[in-house]
């Protein structure tokens, strides 16, 4: 939870229990900086150290059946949300991931993941994966264009499903006084961006605060 003049709480700053070791927050310029970027499994994960504590605490509450993740790259997160899945119960959750860009993944060859090369902004069979969940649905965008995979994708939700958006902070303050040089320094998606689009088919945020410290940006259809 991020307070005002005391910044995020301490429960972040502890050591996971998932096999890999959490950054310590080091001081630079007087600031708390959060590692950016890390290897799990010694595949890259282009996030914030702290991601996995936080869907952890996603998964406590929010039991989806389907997960699809826009924007494979290396596949370090795609690897660690499996295993986020596995641990809090959910073995039976289908997992895909998609990227376009042609590379070679074979440690994705996984019975619990599939992967697709294929454009999240151009595939039927994605969006039937969401669109037709027998339950809840999560979808988090971090393809090359958040706002557009984000538009496109909240109106195939159904009531309880989760989208969520990487890089994001609410607007130019908030990334250059709380995000940059402290727990993110990417910035693709803003508030304005999905406004419309939560308005009209009512998306609110969810465990906002807690995504907020690795960037991302979460609202569940109501
Ligand atoms: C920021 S990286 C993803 C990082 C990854 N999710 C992680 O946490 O390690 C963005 C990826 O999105 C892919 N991408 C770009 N456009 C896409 C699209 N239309 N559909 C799916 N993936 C896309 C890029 O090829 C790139 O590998």
């Amino acid at each position: 939870m991020y307070t005002e003049g005391v910044g995020w709480s301490i429960a972040f700053i502890r050591t996971t229990t998932l096999g890999y070791s959490l950054p310590k927050a080091r001081g630079r310029d007087g600031r708390l900086t959060d590692q950016m970027m890390f290897t799990y499994r010694g595949v890259s994960v282009h996030q914030n150290g702290y991601v996995g504590d936080v869907f952890r605490a996603l998964f406590r509450t929010f039991k989806p059946v389907k997960v699809l993740e826009i924007g494979t790259a290396d596949g370090g997160l795609t690897i660690l949300l499996r295993d986020l899945l596995d641990e809090a119960g959910l073995k039976a959750t289908d997992l895909w991931t998609c990227d376009p860009a042609v590379r070679d993944r074979p440690h994705l060859m996984h019975p619990g993941i599939m992967y697709y090369a294929v454009d999240a902004l151009n595939s039927t069979v994605l969006e039937y994966h969401v669109k037709y969940a027998e339950g809840p649905a999560l979808v988090l965008c971090d393809g090359g264009n958040k706002p557009a995979e984000f538009n496109r994708y909240a109106k195939f939700l159904r009531s309880g499903d989760i989208i969520m958006a990487h890089d994001y902070a609410p607007d130019h303050d908030t990334f250059k006084n709380v995000m940059q040089n402290q727990h993110w320094n990417w910035w693709e998606i803003n508030e304005k961006d999905i406004t419309e689009v939560c308005q009209t088919h009512e998306l609110e945020p969810f465990m906002q605060d807690e995504f907020q410290r690795v960037a991302w940006c979460c609202r569940r259809k109501a």
